[in-house]
């Protein structure tokens, strides 16, 4: 009896030091050790991310915070998925791990929407080659988009079909006024990083295939415009209006030059929009107010002023007021977007600036607008 109550003790010894020994502290050289490894939670070192480390607990407060916290990636790489080759500036990504997981997809999403520059890279040199391509990217579409964006590509695919199908959130219509004038970037953007409910295609196709769909999906919108869509020795197709970005930047060199004053430090805001007789952003203002984000971020030593201008259509106080309300709409966007609120001014200019006679429709959408001025 004695005997037992030894080996019951000797036992209950060697029980407690192996649970000791095996919740074994991490430091210096010693990896530690758990007495049940963790499969659930990696530690693998994934930039940019909020890990959920929970069990790391061995530490204090600090040290698991430091493991579940963002990280930056590994010093001259960014994080994966995050950028399209083209972009070779890798120290700002790098950097930018402060940043959640979502703002930072967000940022980069603005940016290649907005980059005109950023064209489809598979290029054609002949009308078979481009037919080709179109087959095998209408191909790509239906296995991978058209449950969701439909076999029109007006956003009403099966999975969605008018609200009764089993995924209740709205499809993009590919082929609306919208899209046919979006850059490259924003589908390839869509397609590397999904957007809302629609979720990450990027492991799902190569990157040339991306540029397959990409030009399947423009020959598509070509159709329903009634045009024809014809890359072949990469001509430019996509839009070629003067970006953001480009306007920007050109004001930014004459003012270093000392080249401009006054009222030519101005820039308008195309597509910039508001609902009517409100001062309610339209969503297709995002694109040109997240370019704006950007720049303004890039530049952190300019302040500007937006200003809102209308029509002379009707009373001229209420006028006063909604352009007034427009300008603070675009302020708040921009300081809710980050930017600081003494880089930035608004001011409503009503009917008492237009930039063309009021006696045309045309005139009249022209004096309608949104400008940024640069006040430093
Ligand atoms: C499971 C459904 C689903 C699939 C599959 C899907 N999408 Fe989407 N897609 C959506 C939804 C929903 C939205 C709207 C997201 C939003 O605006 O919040 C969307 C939006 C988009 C947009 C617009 C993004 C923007 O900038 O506003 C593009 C472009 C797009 N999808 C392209 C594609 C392509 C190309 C494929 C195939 C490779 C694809 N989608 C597959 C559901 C899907």
């Amino acid at each position: 009896m004695k005997n037992l109550t030894s080996i019951y003790s000797l036992a209950t010894v060697c029980l407690a030091s192996l649970l000791l020994w095996s919740c074994g502290r991490a430091g210096g050289e010693n990896t530690g050790s758990e007495y049940m490894p963790d499969m659930a939670h990696s530690i693998a070192y994934e930039a940019n991310y909020n890990s959920y480390y929970l069990n790391n607990t061995w530490d204090g407060e600090e040290a698991y915070r430091s493991y579940a916290g963002p990280r930056k990636p590994v010093k001259g790489t960014v994080a994966r998925g995050y950028l399209p080759s083209k972009y070779q500036n890798l120290e700002d990504y790098r950097t930018s791990a402060d940043e959640t997981h979502v703002a930072l997809q967000e940022k980069v999403r603005a940016m290649m929407m907005a980059d005109a520059s950023l064209q489809n890279e598979l290029t054609l040199d002949s009308k078979k080659e481009l037919e080709k391509v179109l087959l095998e990217g209408g191909h790509l579409y239906s296995i991978n988009c058209e449950v969701c964006h439909g076999d029109k590509l007006d956003g009403n695919g099966v999975l969605y079909n008018e609200g009764e199908g089993k995924y209740s959130a709205k499809p993009a219509n590919l082929v609306n006024e919208e899209f046919s004038a979006a850059t490259d970037g924003r589908f390839l953007s869509a397609i590397l990083h999904g957007k809302g409910m629609m979720q990450s295609h990027v492991d799902k196709m190569s990157p040339m295939e991306r540029w397959k769909v990409i030009h399947y999906i423009r020959s598509m919108q070509a159709k329903k415009n009634g045009t024809e869509y014809n890359p072949v020795g990469n001509v430019n197709v996509a839009p070629t209006a003067v970006s953001l970005e480009e306007s920007f930047e050109a004001l930014m060199n004459d003012v270093k030059a000392g080249t401009v004053a006054g009222e030519d430090l101005k820039i308008g805001l195309d597509n910039v929009l508001y609902s009517v007789g409100k001062a309610d952003l339209k969503a297709e203002s995002y694109g040109t107010l997240n370019s704006l984000v950007s720049l303004l971020t890039a530049n952190p030593s300019v302040k500007i002023e937006i200003s809102g201008h209308t029509d002379n259509t009707g009373d001229s106080a209420k006028n006063l007021q909604l352009s007034e309300d427009r300008a603070h709409a675009v302020y708040d966007y921009l300081i809710g977007h980050g930017i600081a609120t003494e880089r930035l001014a608004y001011k409503g200019y009503g009917d008492t600036n237009p930039l063309t006679s009021n006696d045309t429709e045309e005139g009249m959408k022209q004096n309608r607008r949104t400008e940024l001025k640069i006040v430093q």
